[in-house]
């Protein structure tokens, strides 16, 4: 029995739901704990390709149980159309279980995320405009409307005739956009409340249930360490904490019951929208990464928008496995490095201002955007990985990278994907069953 938290170590798109995939064999049940349908998590099974954004990706394999957790904020209209096209395709939906108190992107919220951005101009933060920030904000401000508001007509009636004027005040005096109507969006919501009905539940309650039971239970990440609230390039962070630390607020669990966290990064890096991003590669490289990465899939699954692309950054992945507390790493898209020459990573920062070196990050603050890589160059292994299944099979460049990120990170890699599909993994160390993490330096 093991219960396993599944984490972003980078700015999100890491790859997360291929490891979750994989995993998802051996657990019972697969919980998202944040976020929202900002999340694109693309699955390959059997040549059939699979696009999430609120479905946790377990669902695929029958008879798992699949939860959005009470953190996350569910648009019910992306939520019925992505049920939909997934029971098109004759998966059984009756596995799928909605907290009753997770929020609900409204309309309004959905206006609001696009308008802000916007009126940001330069400063705007890239957003994919599913109204994620609003919908936190509203829950924070504590107006917010939750799923089991849309099962109680007299309740959504009340919730929204309070709060549509004050959301019409903005629209039409911040933003001179047309005002809502509360009594349409009464019945439209409403209606979509009868139709999510059959799945909504108290999820906390049924995870813990499962924890007596001893069943094993898959906590997905959305996003990414660096884009979390509270711990990513603030203010360029999406508005929840994909951290480990999140899946238990936003499952509704307690931190006693974790037995392992697994961080997944790209064996470079990637970031969607704006904000900081040392390593970033504008150039020839970055080109040469993208159009690999591109026929992999290197334009957002949630927005189509191109991913920028760049070197892997050791610095943020110290931090990553820091405030995860990572026991250990999965590192996916190796292949696509497979045709470069040469490889770099950035080993530590130096602050453009002050001079200063950084090998570790305290925290990241607005010295941040200072940070110019120092990096340390590898040779490449200009040789196709895809088809390697074990570590040993792997070209000895490659495997030489591998061991200096895990020594330099203090962490083991226990998977190493060479490609999308299930098969395309390298398994080093069971990433459930394998020893904990031994913190190797004692630091005064
Ligand atoms: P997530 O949001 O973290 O789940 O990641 P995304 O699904 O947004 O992006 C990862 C993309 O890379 C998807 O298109 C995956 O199918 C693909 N992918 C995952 N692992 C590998 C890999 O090892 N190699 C290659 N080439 N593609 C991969
Ligand atoms: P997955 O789960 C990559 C980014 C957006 C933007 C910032 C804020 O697929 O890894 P938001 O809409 O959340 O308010 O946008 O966060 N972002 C992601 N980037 N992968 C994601 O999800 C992301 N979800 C949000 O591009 O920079
Ligand atoms: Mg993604």
């Amino acid at each position: 029995m093991a219960n396993v938290i599944v984490v972003g170590a980078q700015f999100g798109d890491e790859g997360k739901a291929k490891v979750t995939d994989l995993l998802a064999k051996n657990a019972d049940v697969v919980v998202r704990y944040q976020g929202g349908c900002n999340a694109g998590h693309t699955v390959v099974v059997d040549g059939e390709t699979y696009k999430f954004h609120l479905i946790p990706s377990g669902i695929l394999y029958p008879g798992k149980i699949c939860m959005l957790g009470p953190g996350m904020v569910v648009d019910p209209k992306a939520f019925l159309s992505e049920l939909k096209s997934l029971t098109d395709r004759g998966l059984d939906d009756s596995r799928l279980k909605l907290s009753a108190t997770a929020h609900v992107t409204m309309p309004y919220h959905l206006i609001i995320d696009a308008a802000e951005e916007d009126s940001r101009g330069d400063n705007k933060i890239g957003t994919t405009k599913r109204g994620i920030g609003p919908t936190y904000a509203d829950k924070c401000a504590r107006s917010g409307i939750r799923i089991e508001d849309l099962l109680d007509k007299t309740v959504l009636k009340t919730k929204l005739d309070w709060m549509v004027p004050r959301k019409n005040v903005i629209l039409e005096k911040l933003y001179n956009l047309p005002a809502l109507d509360p009594k349409a969006i009464l019945e439209e919501y409403y209606e979509y409340g009868q139709q999510m009905k059959k799945h909504v539940c108290d999820t906390s309650e049924l995870i813990f249930q499962s924890v007596q039971n001893r069943k094993n239970i898959l906590f997905e990440g959305a996003q990414g360490t660096l884009l979390d609230l509270d711990h990513g390039s603030y203010p360029y962070v999406t508005s929840s904490s994909p951290t480990a630390g999140g899946a238990c607020i936003g499952a509704g669990i307690g931190p006693t019951i974790i037995d392992r966290v697994i961080g997944v990064s790209k064996a470079y890096m990637t970031r969607v929208g704006e904000g900081p991003f040392p390593t970033e590669q504008t150039g020839e490289v970055g080109e040469q990464l993208r159009q690999i990465g591109t026929a992999w899939a290197e334009v957002g699954v949630t927005t189509g928008r191109p991913r920028r692309c760049g070197w892997f950054d050791l610095v943020l992945g110290r931090y990553s496995v820091r405030i995860n507390g990572l026991d250990c790493l999965a590192i996916t898209k190796l292949d696509v490095l497979d045709d470069f020459d040469e490889i770099k990573v950035c080993v530590a920062y130096k602050d453009s201002e002050t001079g200063k070196t950084y090998k570790d990050l305290p925290s990241i603050g607005s010295s941040f955007q200072r940070m110019q890589p120092i990096y340390q160059s590898f040779p490449g292994w200009k040789k196709s990985t895809s088809s390697c299944r074990s570590l040993k099979e792997l070209p000895a460049n490659a495997q030489h990278y591998l061991d200096f990120l895990a020594e330099e990170m203090d962490v083991t890699i226990a998977i190493v994907s060479v490609g999308p599909k299930r098969d395309q993994t390298v398994v080093i160390e069971d990433p459930i069953h394998g020893p904990k993490r031994v913190l190797s330096k004692v630091t005064q």
